[in-house]
């Protein structure tokens, strides 16, 4: 089956905001009394908000109540969205505005690719809009739109039907552990952006967007198939 579609996890793919999440997990944390270290964070990536403020909390052996537990969630996201209102079009990470503009203006030999972002975050809408790029996106999933977060397939099936494509004809590009499982589960090419080391389920792993071009990742894609993906 060809290529016609991208889904785009947002966080540490399209802007560094892996970075502020972590940030302000960690200052949660740190007045909580413990640390959380950056090999942890990785289990964090691509997990929601309350699945993450559990896990932080199971890890530093602390049960609260529910209600606190809401209230540690509502300060992490304040501190996380002063960090995101600093962010400009200069915070889209390496290589992504040229895979962009190359993905728009290719004439690709098996019809055109639409795009379509899967992100388990509930701020994806302000951040795109704060980067200037709401209008790149054919579709948006975000964390408002699904009941179950990574590596649940949910929010990669979800975009994959409303680009109007089966699965078998979308590449999902994920920095997350969660995420590339997620689009495994979800039947997808998985693009890992980061380090294969870490992501070791992904079928082909970049540092970054700036290691690849569309061309050269539809050849991988047919490569990989050729040898039995
Ligand atoms: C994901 C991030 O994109 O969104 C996670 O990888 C984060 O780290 C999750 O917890 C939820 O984000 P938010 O913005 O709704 O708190
Ligand atoms: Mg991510």
């Amino acid at each position: 089956m060809p290529i016609n579609g991208f889904l785009f996890d947002l966080d540490g793919v399209i802007v560094d905001t892996a970075v502020f999440h972590y940030q302000a997990w960690r200052r949660m944390a740190n007045q909580l009394g413990f640390d959380i270290s950056h090999e942890f964070n990785e289990t964090l990536k691509g997990i929601s908000r309350m699945d993450s403020l559990n896990l932080i909390l199971a890890h530093g052996g602390m049960s609260l109540s529910d209600d606190r537990k809401l209230e540690l969630a509502t300060q992490k996201n304040e501190w996380y969205l002063e960090l995101v209102s600093q962010m400009t079009p200069d915070d889209i990470l390496p290589g992504v505005t040229g895979f962009f503009h190359d993905l728009k203006k290719a004439d690709h030999a098996d019809g055109p690719i639409t795009c379509a972002l899967g992100s388990v975050s509930k701020n994806a809408r302000l951040i795109l809009e704060r980067v200037g790029m709401i209008n790149d996106f054919d579709a948006i999933i975000d964390g408002t739109k699904i009941t179950n977060s990574k590596p649940h397939p949910e929010v990669f099936l979800k975009g994959a039907a409303e680009l109007g494509l089966d699965p078998a004809q979308c590449v999902v590009f994920e920095d997350a552990v969660a995420g590339v499982e997620a689009a495994k589960r979800g039947g997808m090419f998985a693009l890992g952006i980061g380090s294969p080391d870490v992501l070791t389920q992904a079928d082909l792993v970049v540092p970054s967007l700036e290691h690849i071009t569309v061309t050269e990742l539809l050849a991988a894609v047919e490569r990989a198939r050729g040898i039995g993906y």
